[in-house]
């Protein structure tokens, strides 16, 4: 139906009740009024509420995808000094480096490997420092243990490369 067609209905029903005018002007009315908001809400703000809403999910929990960082290596420092976790060097791997350094995840190398030889070669002082700070964002600054002093994390070194507990 033509627009033409349309106002000339409504022009016909100008004899008829004032109620029935009112109708019909209700229905363009509210019609119209579809039709307006509809063009408001355009595709952009939909976008920005979308992205309104994943950024507060993500305040939640960061989802991540094979092969990405996923952050493993954040620093877990606590203020202030280590107070030290009164364990030995084996027990400090088992309660905090095991889960990398038994696995080998990220190359993480394991106990008693052949493959600690170029990173013994760097000194103690080193491995300690890579241990203390993290490394390549997959070792985990001080290895996940905030509290350990450093002759706990040396001893835990110690026994990383050599698989004996001397401490
Ligand atoms: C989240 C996993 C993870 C944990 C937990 C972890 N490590 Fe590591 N570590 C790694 C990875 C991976 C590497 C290899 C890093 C590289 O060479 O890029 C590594 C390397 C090292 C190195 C060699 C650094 C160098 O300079 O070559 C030392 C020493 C080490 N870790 C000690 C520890 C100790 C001690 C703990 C526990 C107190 C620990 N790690 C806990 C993943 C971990």
């Amino acid at each position: 139906m033509s627009v033409y067609n349309f106002w000339s209905k409504i022009r016909s029903v100008k004899g008829s009740s004032v109620i029935k005018r009112l109708l019909i002007f209700c229905v363009i009315l509210v019609g119209s009024l579809l039709f307006l908001s509809s063009l408001l809400a355009s595709d952009e703000e939909d976008w920005k509420v979308r992205e309104r809403i994943i950024e507060n999910l993500q305040f939640f929990g960061k989802s991540c995808l094979e092969g990405q960082d996923c952050g493993v290596a954040a620093p877990v420092y606590i203020a202030g000094q280590p107070t030290g976790t009164g364990l030995s060097g084996k027990g400090v791997y088992d309660k905090y480096c095991f889960a990398c350094h038994e696995t080998g995840v990220n190359e993480a190398p394991l106990v008693g490997a052949e493959t600690w030889a170029p990173r013994v070669e760097q000194g103690m002082d080193v491995l300690l420092q890579h241990t203390k700070e993290g490394l390549n964002d997959v070792m985990p600054a001080m290895g996940t243990c905030g509290q350990c002093t450093d002759a706990e994390l040396e001893a835990a070194i110690e026994y990383l490369i050599t698989g004996e507990d001397n401490s």
